[in-house]
């Protein structure tokens, strides 16, 4: 017999309460608790916890299949992939509306049924009419697409079992619903029960699956958090508004690193690559700037050259604002800090906004420098020559510190065209045409920006 009772619980880490909460006790999230049902019984202990009857085994007894992935051939997914999508397991790719879900994942099927696999297109947002569109605007026309209309998960785990797919693709986990469970498609415990009964699909067939999530506006998959727990790799389609750029970032991969990114571009004929977005990202760029620095950051493996943008401007009266996007608040402070005192720049009375150009992220201290040199070049009105690339971490006492993957970076910026990079002292570069100057402490800025 199961038993239904109805508690609340957080989304964000699954702390249940029979009453509503406006703050977890356990991770402190404010109003994180929704509505939720939870059932006693055997239905509750684990319908889908056993994925084969293979009993316990030796490590070494457990053969695995040749061919574990499929490259789709998209190289931008692929990476992110952690080298193409693992044969069994299941995927979360999230994203805001709009953002291209739908279209990245048509996508993908195209290409793999272009190698000859069966792909299975699940869908319970749109008609096929409307995918057959978007199908059509994306030139995919393979026979090896099979699309279909269905929301509820019991009928589209048979399917499966049917058809044995090479990939499945469901958009979205919102619209799948689960019978038995008492509350309606797109609520917590309807995606958690269906996530859980999809994920033994895959794991029982060895059937990847491709499940499409919206993510609200607070950035959250709406529904359970507890979802991402459960599948193998949650990969968020992102971009900043009014950015020419999306991006496919993994933000969990038991497959594959989760530094890697995959650059795309929106446009009428679906998602194009971006292969080198470095070059796309410093087109047009005068060859002085003042208040601009490039650096090179690295993504995952690849070398990304990017520009700081910085303004400062007195302020007269007030506190004085300090806006960024782009890189870490606490670290710009601490970059300001440094250089009001290492440097006795009197940056207090300004206010100063600092922005990678491109609505890229960056995530790395190698950038403390380029970001030094960007408001050293506004607050002087001394420009910057563009072909000079900035690298190297700023510590506390102002030294300049080394960065990792140095070659990499120096060689991308080679091969971009440009001509000076500014390191840290005792870096050992490989050998390069480029003009290499080493510095040990951001005081030696102002001689390298000179006027
Ligand atoms: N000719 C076009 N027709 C429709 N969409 C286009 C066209 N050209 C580009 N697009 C882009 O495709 C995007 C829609 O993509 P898609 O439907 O894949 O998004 P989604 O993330 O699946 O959205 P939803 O959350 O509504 O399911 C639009 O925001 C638009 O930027
Ligand atoms: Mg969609």
């Amino acid at each position: 017999m199961v038993k239904k009772i109805n508690i609340f619980s957080c989304v964000s880490c699954g702390y249940e309460s029979n009453k509503w909460l406006g703050k977890c006790p356990s991770c402190n999230e404010w109003n994180s608790f929704v509505e939720d049902a939870k059932f006693k019984g055997k239905h509750a202990a684990g319908e889908y916890r056993n994925f084969g009857e293979t009993g316990v085994m030796a490590l070494p007894e457990i053969i695995l299949s040749e061919e574990e992935r499929i490259k789709t051939g998209i190289i931008e997914a692929d990476r992110v992939f952690g080298g193409g999508i693992v044969k069994g397991s299941i995927v979360l790719l999230g994203g805001e509306p709009g953002i291209g879900k739908s279209t990245l994942a048509l996508m993908l099927a195209g290409k793999t049924a272009e190698q000859g696999c069966k792909v299975l297109y699940i869908s319970g947002e749109e008609s096929l009419a409307q995918i057959k569109m978007r199908a059509d605007r994306l030139k995919i026309s393979s026979n090896n697409i099979f699309l279909v209309t269905e929301t509820a998960v019991e009928k589209i785990a048979a399917l499966i079992e049917k058809e044995k797919p090479a990939l499945v693709i469901i958009d979205s986990i919102q619209t799948v619903y689960k019978d038995g469970v008492d509350s309606v498609a797109g609520s917590f415990t309807q995606v958690r029960e269906s996530g859980a009964h999809l994920l033994y699909t895959a794991k029982k067939t060895g059937v990847p699956i491709i499940l499409i999530g919206h993510v609200t506006k607070d950035g959250m998959i709406a529904g359970p958090k507890t979802l991402e727990h459960m599948v193998d790799a949650v990969i968020y389609f992102e971009s900043e508004k009014y950015l020419q750029f999306r991006i496919l970032r993994a933000e969990k991969n038991r497959f594959g690193s989760t530094n890697e990114i995959g650059i795309f571009e929106m446009t009428d004929e679906g998602l194009k690559e971006v292969k080198s977005p470095s070059k796309m990202l410093l087109e047009n760029l005068a060859d002085e700037k003042t208040g601009s620095s490039i650096v090179t950051v690295m993504e995952g493996t690849r070398a990304l050259m990017l520009e700081i943008q910085a303004l400062t401007g007195r302020r007269a009266y007030g506190t004085p604002q300090r806006t960024v996007t782009g890189i870490d608040y606490n670290r710009f402070l601490l970059i300001l800090a440094i250089m009001e005192r290492k440097i006795e720049l009197s940056l207090e009375s300004q206010d100063i906004f600092v922005n990678v150009a491109g609505g890229i992220k960056v995530n790395e201290t190698a950038a403390d420098l380029a970001v030094a040199a960007a408001i050293y070049s506004s607050f002087t009105e001394r420009p910057v020559s563009t072909k000079t690339v900035f690298m190297g971490e700023l510590g506390l006492d102002g030294e300049v510190r080394q960065v990792k993957h140095l070659d990499l970076r120096i060689q991308e910026a080679q091969r971009l065209g440009f001509n000076k990079c500014v390191i840290p002292a005792k870096s050992k570069p490989g050998k390069t045409e480029m003009n290499i100057v080493m510095i040990k402490d951001i005081r030696e800025i102002a001689g390298i920006i000179r006027q």
